[in-house]
């Protein structure tokens, strides 16, 4: 019998009444257990998605469960930045004056069309990065102390960089390589943010992490022929990893004592795990952060200033360094 992710995670037996958590992409796979989770340990929580019908059957379940587990649903197209305003808004009001505790950025997926969004922005960097950055942006006033942001990323960050010249258009396009990219911008945003909000004092952490491979989830549906046709029967298989499972990460990131300090960190299989060089260089996520704000046309959040900037430059490059010489250990 599948466990509940908490029990996986070992936060089965803590207590989350009274918090309030939003999980983006709650509607289906990974998120929907994450969300079923949060809200069987207490949770207020807000589900989101684009299917009502799906988002409803989540929040039934969250309120029927013997807990006190409380739930709403939120639809937003994540494609859309004046829908990601409305989230953020409907979050704000269900968080009250106590703020948001939780914060899980897990909407995304696999598109396999070529496709600009109404920004101009090539699809899956804007639905799977732009939306969860522009999303934490509009909620870090909301950020209760002691609150966490968990971002869903993947081991496919690896083996690609990102050309922010390039997510503006589709010259080339690969299905896959954009996948990669908005990945990879999924580990190097979680570790800026950790950064910033340490810069500013403020008590919050963020982290990202890779929930295994998942047929059973909805994601596999949308890659190429012969995987998405598998994925069903692989997804029933005993010994393959379920949304469950993937689920069991997000929660301890999001819950567990022993990482109430822990920031900036990627993880697999509820550890610590490395990420590829480009993904830890300080320099390319400060970019990252800097441009995604040009993207959406609003200001730098959480901005340093001018002499904080020139440090890091230095500590940054260092770093880097370090990390090149580790790796290649
Ligand atoms: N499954 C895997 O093997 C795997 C491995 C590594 C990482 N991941 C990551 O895990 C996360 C969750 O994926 P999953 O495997 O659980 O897939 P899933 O079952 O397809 O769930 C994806 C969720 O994201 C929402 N979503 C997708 N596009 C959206 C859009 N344009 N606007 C708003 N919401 C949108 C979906 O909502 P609606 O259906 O209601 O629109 C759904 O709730 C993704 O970030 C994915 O990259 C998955």
């Amino acid at each position: 019998m599948t466990k509940f992710p908490e029990d996986v995670a070992g936060v089965g037996d803590d207590r989350i009444v009274g918090s309030t958590a939003l999980v983006t992409g709650s509607t289906s796979g990974i998120g929907r257990e994450t969300a079923r989770a949060l809200g069987r340990l207490g949770a207020h929580v807000v589900v989101h998605g684009r299917d009502d019908e799906a988002g409803g059957e989540v929040v039934d379940a969250i309120e029927d469960a013997v807990n006190e587990g409380t739930a709403e649903f939120v639809r937003a197209d994540f494609a859309d930045p004046d829908e990601v305003s409305r989230l953020a808004d409907r979050t704000r009001k269900a968080a009250g004056d106590d703020g948001l505790d939780v914060l899980i950025n897990n909407a995304g997926g696999y598109f396999r069309e070529p496709q600009l969004t109404d920004l101009g922005v090539e699809y899956t960097f804007h639905v799977n990065h732009l939306s969860p950055y522009q999303l934490t942006a509009e909620l870090l006033d909301d950020l209760a102390d002691g609150a966490r942001v968990v971002t869903t990323a993947s081991e496919a960050h690896r083996g690609d960089r990102i050309d922010l010249d390039a997510v503006t258009a589709l010259d080339d396009f690969s299905s896959w390589r954009a996948y990669q990219r908005s990945k990879l911008a999924n580990v190097q945003f979680a570790a800026e943010l950790g950064r910033r909000l340490r810069d500013h004092d403020r008590d919050v952490t963020s982290n990202s992490f890779h929930p295994g491979a998942i047929p059973g989830s909805g994601f596999f549906r949308h890659l190429p022929g012969p995987l998405s046709k598998a994925a069903g029967g692989l997804g029933k298989l005993p010994f393959v990893t379920t949304p469950a499972d993937g689920a069991a990460t997000a929660v301890y990131l999001a819950v567990a004592d022993d990482v109430a300090d822990t920031t900036g960190r990627y993880f697999a299989d509820l550890r610590e795990k490395k990420p590829s060089t480009e993904a830890q260089d300080p320099r390319a996520q400060r970019e990252l952060w800097e441009r995604s704000a040009g993207l959406l046309g609003i200001d730098e959040p959480l901005a340093a200033d001018g002499a904080d900037a020139a440090a890091e430059d230095a500590t940054g490059a260092t770093a880097a360094a370090d990390d090149a010489e580790a790796t290649a250990e």
